[in-house]
């Protein structure tokens, strides 16, 4: 559904609310523009000497009425419109984590998760304003000015209203230009703000970097110049601010001038009596603040459907990975095929992956070997269906990848990811983050297999230790190992381990595993690895290089073969050996 259609849908919803929002606002117009009457009615009668004191206290009873009224009623709309802003606010902020959730990985690689938080913050205000506030202030302002204006012209005096009022329009374009230009310096300050937060984000989460580079004073500089350059858009923008409110002021007193000579003269020829011209000049100034907000509603309404089309960019975005025509699989065996499988990031890429064939049998284990970039963790992408491949045939137990539901294909994988990214939350729900119950038996039991049991039993709370910002830091073996654990509750069909074991030493690989043999015994496995250690076990290693298969077969073989493996395998007991030595 596009943005304009969730608020239209929204509004229509919320009828009720609105209407009597706006019928609050109508009656406090309506109170405002009865005090005038009453102030030039006690005037008239002081004047002509019919007023005693007891009309005098029912004057300042009837005064008194109005204000409790105009306060009630302002207060309910206030509460009946800033609270449906609210509630406009939580369902559209809603409505987009929802859908950016579905987007592809793809979509993740190429926008930047800045913009798309200031999108999830800023624009949403902007929109829950302009569809809250800004509508009602644009009822509010517009139905002041016109009434005022016909009383003025209907119970006063024509003349005098045309002549005194003739300055007000011009009050109106000064808020209408200025406020242009306000919305332009204001949006260069929420820009040079995100700036700073930015520096000063990415300095302190990189600290440590900065340290043992000793960059703390270009870094600080760097701050420096970003916060000067806040400063300077903060006072360009007060400079606007403060010229326009003045400007308004002195243009409003040049009505007020005009109606105090030519009104007076009026009172003086009999033409409008005292009571009137009183009313007359507080008229006036109800139309004042009307004239001048009218510029900063506009551009509230304006900022606001701004935000609602770049709303609308993200929540029309279509999730490229999705299921579409699905067959009925509920669950599935671990059978994985690649038949001639190619793969590319984008369409002007070089392939990542060529010709891959891969026939990988329920419960086996496969392992795959390769340099750095070679594309083994693009392989397992296409597994997890992350990314769709370009070219060929995927299949898991002889379905293509495509028309196997989504949540039927991810609940059967248990995926560590190579660089294990844990949620600042405790150790038990890190583990348990893939599956809806986990009894502690189940979290202890992942977290032994996984060889991390221990360690955890060694931090201050145990499983309830809160790791991340806020927390202890693990070192990135113990992180890789809770990684483990959190694939493994999931109980999977299909194990994919990539490079999870590189940074443990290699008698806790070992036992690593010792531990998933056992477990993964009917179940499919596939294992990247640098080190030959974690994988020679294997019933399938193949060698990708430059996205291509150009070994493959068990340790023994590959080793025959004299080849990449070999020399790899060579290279490796050379180091094992200088280690030891
Ligand atoms: N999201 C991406 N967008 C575009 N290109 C990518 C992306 N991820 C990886 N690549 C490119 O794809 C190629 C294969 O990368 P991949 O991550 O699969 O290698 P790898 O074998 O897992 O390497 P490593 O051993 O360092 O983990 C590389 O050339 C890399 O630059
Ligand atoms: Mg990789």
């Amino acid at each position: 559904m596009n943005s304009k259609k969730f608020v239209l849908d929204f509004v229509k919803r919320h009828k009720a609310k609105y209407i009597f929002g706006i019928i609050f606002v109508l009656v406090v117009d309506v109170l405002q523009m009865v005090l005038p009457r009453i102030i030039g009615q006690i005037t008239d009668d002081m004047q002509n000497r019919t007023i005693n004191k007891a009309m005098l206290l029912s004057y300042a009873g009837l005064i008194l009425l109005v204000a409790l009224l105009t306060m009630t009623f302002r207060y309910l709309y206030r509460i009946y419109i800033i609270g449906t802003e609210k509630k406009l606010e939580y369902e559209l902020r809603k409505k987009l984590f929802d859908h950016m959730l579905t987007l592809s990985s793809k979509y993740y690689n190429t926008h930047k998760t800045g913009d798309l938080m200031a999108h999830a913050t800023n624009d949403i205000n902007a929109v829950r304003m302009a569809a809250g506030m800004g509508v009602l202030l644009l009822v509010d302002t517009v139905f002041l000015t016109i009434s005022v204006i016909i009383i003025m012209l209907a119970t006063i005096d024509i003349r005098l209203t045309l002549i005194a009022l003739s300055p007000l329009p011009l009050i109106a374009i000064f808020s209408m230009v200025f406020g242009k230009f306000i919305h332009k310096r204001f949006t260069q300050v929420q820009e040079a703000f995100s700036g700073l937060t930015e520096r000063v984000q990415e300095s302190l989460s990189g600290i440590r970097v900065v340290k043992a580079f000793v960059q703390e004073r270009p870094v600080l500089e760097q701050f420096n110049a970003a916060s000067q350059k806040s400063l300077e858009k903060n006072m360009r923008l007060a400079r606007l601010w403060g010229i326009m409110f003045p400007l308004g002021q002195m243009v409003a007193t040049l009505s007020y001038i005009i109606a105090f000579s030519y009104g007076g003269i009026q009172v003086i020829n009999g033409h409008i009596s005292l009571g009137e011209f009183i009313a007359f000049n507080t008229y006036l100034g109800l139309l004042i603040w009307p004239m001048m907000s009218f510029g900063w509603i506009m551009n509230i309404v304006q900022r606001g459907s701004a935000s609602l089309d770049r709303i609308n960019v993200i929540l029309t975005a279509i999730p490229d990975i999705k299921d579409n025509d699905p067959l009925p699989i509920g669950s599935i065996e671990g059978h994985i095929e690649f038949e001639n499988v190619s793969f590319s990031y984008n369409k002007k890429q070089e392939p990542v992956l060529k010709d891959i064939n891969i026939n990988l049998e329920p419960g086996r284990t496969l392992a795959i070997i390769g340099e750095t970039g070679s594309g083994k963790t693009s392989l397992v992408n296409l597994i997890l269906r992350l990314y769709d491949i370009s070219g060929g045939k995927l299949k898991i137990d002889g379905s293509p990848i495509d028309r196997i539901p989504l949540s039927t294909l991810r609940t059967s994988i248990g995926y560590v990811p190579q660089d294990s990214f844990l949620f600042s939350t405790s150790i038990r729900e890190n583990i348990a983050f893939g599956v809806e119950k986990a009894s502690i038996k189940e979290i202890e039991e992942a977290a032994k297999t996984a060889q991390i049991y221990d360690n955890i039993m060694d931090l201050p709370d145990g499983f309830d230790t809160i790791v991340g910002e806020r927390g202890v830091t693990l070192s990135g073996g113990q992180k890789q190992r809770v990684s483990i654990a959190r694939a493994l509750i999931k109980d999977p069909k299909i194990l994919v381990l990539d490079d999870s074991l590189s940074a443990v030493d290699t008698d806790t690989e070992e036992r690593i595993l010792q531990g998933l043999k056992v477990i993964m015994k009917d179940r499919t496995s596939i294992i990247i690895a640098h080190r030959i250690s974690s994988i020679k076990h294997a019933d399938e290693i193949i060698v990708l290089d430059n996205g291509q298969i150009v070994e493959r077969g068990r340790h023994d073989r590959l080793i025959d073969l004299k080849g990449h493996y070999y020399s790899l395998y060579q290279k490796q007991l050379l180091e094992e050996e200088l280690d030891r030595a």
